[in-house]
């Protein structure tokens, strides 16, 4: 059974821009937001062996409906994020207090690293893939490891626009992932290519659709709307299908499916 969280858009909005695709002045239609919302929460719950759970929206913290941000989860452990933007940091409580509720370990990670779940940290195999610059540090994945008992291998992120390792990394299967190889320093490329075994790379224009950021279920691959036919007739081939969906409106605050569930 694959379990997600996920938060009813509530109090969703742009009220400040942390990413480049924030813009205030572009602001969510907050009807359609909603739609769109319940449309990927239903499509989900319809997919054989998916469950989701939902965290409430807690006024005043508008992207708070990226759940992928809001912990990383293994075991019945949960590692706390440390948002790096004051604009996310009180979040941690509320993400805090579910899991709390809900029996979870609780891990904290000390407050001088900057961590933000699993919108930053993806297993493929046995390896965790961490990504860092923007929003996580480097420094904080040691300590991750040691708490995860496993090899964790770090990735540097060089495209502002593709600022958490979720909007530019997938994995599929153990052996395969998506990737946009441009917004990885030529070190973390040679890390993703030498550790996986068949790494599908995607052009700027999928990229841009954030293709990467689908949600992996077995061989379907949940995704906001738009995967270039090349792609789409490579990933057909592997035996994957998509399920697109509209998710525009999750696109003005710099996210998309991925970014809105996660794995628990
Ligand atoms: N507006 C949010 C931010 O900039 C979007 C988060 C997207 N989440 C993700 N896992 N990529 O923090």
């Amino acid at each position: 059974m694959l379990t997600f969280l996920m938060c009813r858009p509530r109090y969703y909005r742009v009220a400040y821009e942390i990413n480049p695709w924030m813009k205030v002045r572009h602001p969510v239609e907050r009807d359609q937001a909603a739609a769109q919302w319940e449309v990927l929460y239903k499509t989900l719950r319809g997919l054989p062996g998916v469950k989701v759970k939902l965290i409430p929206h807690a006024r005043g913290w508008p992207d708070m409906v990226f759940t992928a941000n809001g912990g990383l989860v293994f075991d019945r452990s949960v590692v706390i994020p440390n948002f790096r933007y004051p604009q996310r940091q009180g979040e941690a409580r509320h993400f805090g207090a579910w899991f709390g509720k809900k029996g979870y370990r609780l891990i904290r990670i000390p407050s001088r690293f900057q961590f933000e779940g699993e919108g930053d940290a993806l297993k493929l195999g046995d390896t965790w893939f961490f990504g860092y610059h923007f929003r996580s540090d480097i420094s904080s994945h040691q300590w991750l490891s040691e708490k995860l008992k496993a090899r964790v291998l770090s990735l540097e992120l060089v495209d502002k626009r593709f600022y958490h390792l979720d909007t530019c990394f997938l994995p599929l299967s153990d052996s395969s992932c998506l990737y946009y190889p441009k917004a990885f320093d030529p070190y973390a490329r040679k890390l993703i290519e030498r550790y996986v075994p068949n790494p599908v790379a995607v052009g700027l224009r999928d990229a841009l659709k954030f293709v990467c950021n689908a949600i992996a279920v077995g061989k379907r691959l949940v995704v906001h709307k738009g995967v270039s036919r090349p792609l789409r007739r490579t990933l057909e081939k592997m035996g994957f299908r998509f399920i697109e969906l509209e998710l525009g409106e999750f696109l003005k605050a710099g996210g998309s499916a991925k970014c809105l569930v996660l794995r628990l």
